[in-house]
């Protein structure tokens, strides 16, 4: 007569505390407000996440992709997954709600489960793509956890920024000697400070892009190198001292550092002839163009490389990271304009001023569609950058939100911002 109510089963969304570098990416790119952070974890509130996916593939580590399946009442609360160090085993669900969970009772699963879906997904709530362009290689990422880092010795760690200025930015390569460590252009990697943080835990890593291409710092060498400013303000202009910049930068030759990733596998470079990249950055946002510059260049003469378009923002010459070298490269290899915003005697430039000055060019490099589009820096210069491409576009009577959409679809339009 009482027959038991059906036990409702969630899918629930969890993220992997061991592997996730808290790079903030799934907050910031969830569109229902469902992920949330302490000093400890990110995580996902079973009362608002839909399952969208919208958060999955932006995730350079993939610790944002794991679910369990629990009854709905005693579904992990904000609470108990913000205390945990590792996500629990998944529990047997009891049998009623089982078989629930595999019949036609109510079980909300995550909207969108296949690849494209996914893409789709995060298409709405991200300027970039969620998949790299099509010829890009393989990325091995997570292959280097919390839990078993590696450790790579420092071979060198010089300023790259004029020593008067108050850009305090370092150079730092790190070697693996023997151990594999394999790495493309666009991706990062987690450093772990040593110490711990107020709570007496020990730090999390902190994520830094590579500026070296893949075959090294020094090509044929297992060694890659980081581009790291000296953090001394927060983003208010209060004084702060950043954990980790501070320890790397006071880093010496042959010190050990433990190293956790790589991570990132689509903010990637394309990999066939003719591929053009427009690289938009500011301030140690240049870490992965120089990888991917220093990529193009070491092809001259072996492949079919296209055009190379730099768009660099900074306050000065003097503290743009890597001004010297950068200014030695042939003018027929890379196409370079600098948007400097406190030069004396000059008028203030930022990076999407410069791209509406240089809009025939744009335009010419977006009409193909060999072209990839990467932006890299402060996360202020995002709208700004995508305001710039429109008008750009707009200008020549073409409709930006068809372009944009097919530059996201086709893993041709990156950023990474912070
Ligand atoms: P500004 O002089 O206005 O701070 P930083 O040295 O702080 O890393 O900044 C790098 C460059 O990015 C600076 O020239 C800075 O200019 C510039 N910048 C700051 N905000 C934006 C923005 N919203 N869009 C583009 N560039 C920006």
């Amino acid at each position: 007569m009482n027959a038991p109510l059906p036990v409702e089963v969630l899918k629930q969304h969890l993220i992997d505390p061991e592997i996730c570098i808290r790079c903030n990416t799934c907050e910031e790119t969830c569109p229902v407000d469902a992920i949330t952070h302490d000093s400890n974890n990110y995580v996902v509130d079973p009362e608002i996440c839909n399952g969208c996916m919208a958060c999955v593939p932006p995730c350079p580590t993939g610790s944002i992709d794991n679910w369990r399946l629990v009854v709905r009442a005693e579904a992990y609360s904000v609470q108990d997954q913000l205390g945990w160090e590792e996500l629990p085993q998944e529990k047997p669900l009891p049998v009623d709600a089982a078989a629930a969970g595999e019949g036609g009772q109510p079980m909300p699963a995550p909207q969108a489960e296949s690849g494209l879906a996914q893409a789709a997904a995060v298409t709405a709530a991200t300027p970039g793509a969620a998949v790299p362009p099509w010829s890009a290689a393989h990325p091995y990422v997570n292959l280097y956890t919390h839990k078993t880092p590696i450790t790579a010795t420092v071979v060198g760690n010089y300023r790259v920024t004029g020593a008067d200025t108050e850009s305090d930015i370092h150079h730092i390569v790190l070697d693996f000697g023997e151990q594999p460590f394999p790495v493309l252009e666009g991706q990062s990697i987690g450093i772990l400070p040593p110490g711990v943080d107020a709570q007496g835990r020990p730090h999390h890593a902190r994520q830094y892009s590579l500026a070296s291409p893949r075959d090294g710092e020094r090509a044929g060498y297992n060694n890659l190198s980081l581009t790291v400013k000296r953090v001394t303000q927060d983003h208010g202009g209060a004084a702060a001292h950043g954990v980790c910049s501070n320890y790397l930068c006071d880093l010496a030759k042959n010190d050990p550092v433990q190293v956790i990733g790589p991570f990132g596998h689509t903010f990637l470079m394309p990999n066939h002839p003719q591929a053009n990249l427009i690289m938009i950055c500011t301030g140690t946002g240049s870490a992965p163009m120089r990888a991917m510059t220093e990529r193009s260049r070491r092809l001259i003469g072996t492949a079919d490389i296209g055009k190379l378009m730099l768009f660099f923002g900074a306050r000065t010459e003097r503290e743009l990271p890597y001004f010297g070298p950068l200014m030695k490269l042939p003018r027929d290899f890379i196409d370079i304009n600098l948007a400097l915003s406190r030069e004396p005697g000059q008028p203030k430039r930022y990076v999407q001023d410069l791209i509406r000055e240089r809009a025939a060019h744009v335009r010419g490099l977006l009409a193909d569609r060999n072209t990839c589009i990467y932006v890299c820096g402060l996360k202020g210069m995002e709208v700004g950058v995508l305001d710039a491409l429109r008008d750009v576009v707009v200008q020549s009577g073409e409709d930006w939100s068809i372009l944009h959409d097919a530059l996201r679809r086709e893993g041709r339009l990156h950023f990474e911002t912070y």
